[in-house]
């Protein structure tokens, strides 16, 4: 993408409504406008980073065996009303009446939406396990919207729900997507624990928030430092083999949340090992039983013949929240650093010189190569100062930049800068392309 045509629009000033980086950083380098309190457009690099995160989320889904649909944003307060979670959920709730007085809601999350779905249509456990998710808009109207997407009003969340014939089943499929979020949080550059947490409203007796550390985090954790550096699980996995000694090296270690707190527990630990700390809830896996398939009668025939509620289970991402998580933990002084599957370019391509035949003709070659290589590039091609465009670049956080001047071209040089480091090293246009290439 070409700087002169693309649509990038970057503040210079810190906003001063916004109190935390993520924050402040998403609106310095143009990721997303606030529209109303806690509701939010994504703007062209917001987007790009959102649809990024998206994928990687859903390739770990699938890998796992979860199928994808899509449910609507706008429930019927009906379906709610069948769990008894219309009267219970309260002002989070955004209520709605469509012009025939029918009263609908802007669904914060799915269990019933998906439990009728699997009502209608499956009668036997010859077709479990199931498990369907989607990406999908939820709105909860939150008291405190706040730290930009961090904590929003409307938000983009990947909800998978499974569908079990008994516990044992059930508690196989919890395994299957705890698993996936070790390796989705992995893929995505940022180290997420999983601890122990309460159940909260939608209640059950299983359940495990990911959480990213992060000093501006809004829960405080407590956790063995041990837990750290528990390895992740590659991509040749088998999902369908027995999980449970890779969930057990993360459950086995304490980590926790407030609420959940054991402090004895914690205690036991040699002092050395005792993390306390703050983070950011990024995902989490519920496993609830038959919470709603007993009222709102999702039954399968067993091999006994008999008809059973099935067992369920949820998985929440935040999609839209990971994309301030990532900020909060990669970040500088000079702005984001995203981590390499989710930039929204890979190479920055700075022309030091626009209007020098010369550089341009070299930048034109060196976006030419590499889009047609397959790489995405960010191409500065807009007069400015040289201090102003670093700076742009650095703000955005492209992991790489590729800046071209004239005195460097006299020598057949460029130079190359990893964003992470800022380790810069002058090569020639061939090193640089093969470079880029190689690098993963
Ligand atoms: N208001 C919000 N804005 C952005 N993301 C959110 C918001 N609420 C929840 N999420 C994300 O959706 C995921 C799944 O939703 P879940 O129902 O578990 O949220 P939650 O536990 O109510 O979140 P929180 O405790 O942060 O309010 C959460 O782990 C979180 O990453
Ligand atoms: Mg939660």
């Amino acid at each position: 993408m070409r700087l002169s045509r693309s649509f990038l629009p970057t503040l210079r000033e810190t906003p001063k409504e916004a109190e935390i980086v993520s924050h402040r950083l998403m609106l310095r380098a143009g990721l997303v406008r606030q529209q109303s309190a806690g509701i939010y457009s994504w703007l062209p690099l917001g987007q790009k980073v959102l649809a990024n995160i998206q994928r990687i989320v859903r390739e770990e889904q699938n890998r796992a065996g979860a199928i994808e649909i899509l449910m609507p944003t706008l429930q019927s307060a009906d379906l709610w009303r069948e769990s008894g979670r219309y009267e219970d959920y309260g002002k989070e709730m955004l209520r709605i009446e469509d012009r025939q007085e029918r009263e609908m809601l802007y669904g914060p999350t799915n269990e019933e939406m998906v439990t009728d779905i699997f009502r209608s249509y499956v009668r036997s456990y010859k077709e479990l396990p199931m498990n369907l998710y989607h990406i999908q808009w939820k709105f909860r109207d939150e008291l405190r919207p706040r730290f930009g997407v961090m904590r929003g009003r409307e938000f983009l969340m990947k909800d998978a729900y499974s569908f079990d014939i008994d516990e044992a089943s059930a508690r196989r499929a919890y395994n299957r997507m705890f698993v996936a979020y070790l390796r989705t949080f992995d893929r995505l550059g940022v180290k997420a624990i999983p601890m122990r947490a309460d159940s909260g409203p939608i209640g059950g007796d299983a359940t495990h928030e990911f959480i990213v550390l992060a000093a501006t985090g809004e829960s405080a954790v407590f956790l063995d430092k041990r837990a750290l550096d528990t390895p992740v699980p590659g991509d040749d996995i088998d999902f369908y083999g027995d999980l449970t000694p890779i969930v057990s090296a993360w459950t086995e270690k304490y980590a926790a949340t407030e609420e959940m707190h054991d402090k004895a527990a914690f205690e036991a630990l040699p002092e050395e090992n005792r993390v306390e700390a703050r983070g950011i809830e990024v995902g989490q896996v519920f496993y609830f039983g038959t919470k709603y398939s007993e009222p709102m009668g999702a039954k399968v025939t067993g091999p006994d013949g008999v008809d059973h509620p099935v067992h369920m289970g949820s998985y929440g991402i935040g999609v839209s929240r990971l994309v301030a998580a990532i900020i909060e933990a990669s970040h500088d002084e000079s702005g984001i650093i995203w981590p390499e599957s989710v930039a929204p370019y890979k190479v920055g391509l700075i022309n030091l010189k626009v209007g020098d035949a010369a550089t341009d003709l070299a930048c034109d070659g060196l976006y030419e190569r590499l889009t047609n290589a397959g790489i995405e590039v960010l191409y500065d091609d807009v007069e400015g100062r040289a201090g102003a465009k670093f700076a742009t670049m650095d703000l955005i956080g492209l992991p790489w930049q590729l800046i071209v001047g004239p005195k460097g071209l006299a020598s057949g040089e460029v130079e190359i800068k990893r964003r992470a480091t800022g380790e810069r090293e002058s090569v020639s246009l061939d090193t640089a392309v093969a470079k880029l290439l190689g690098s993963s």
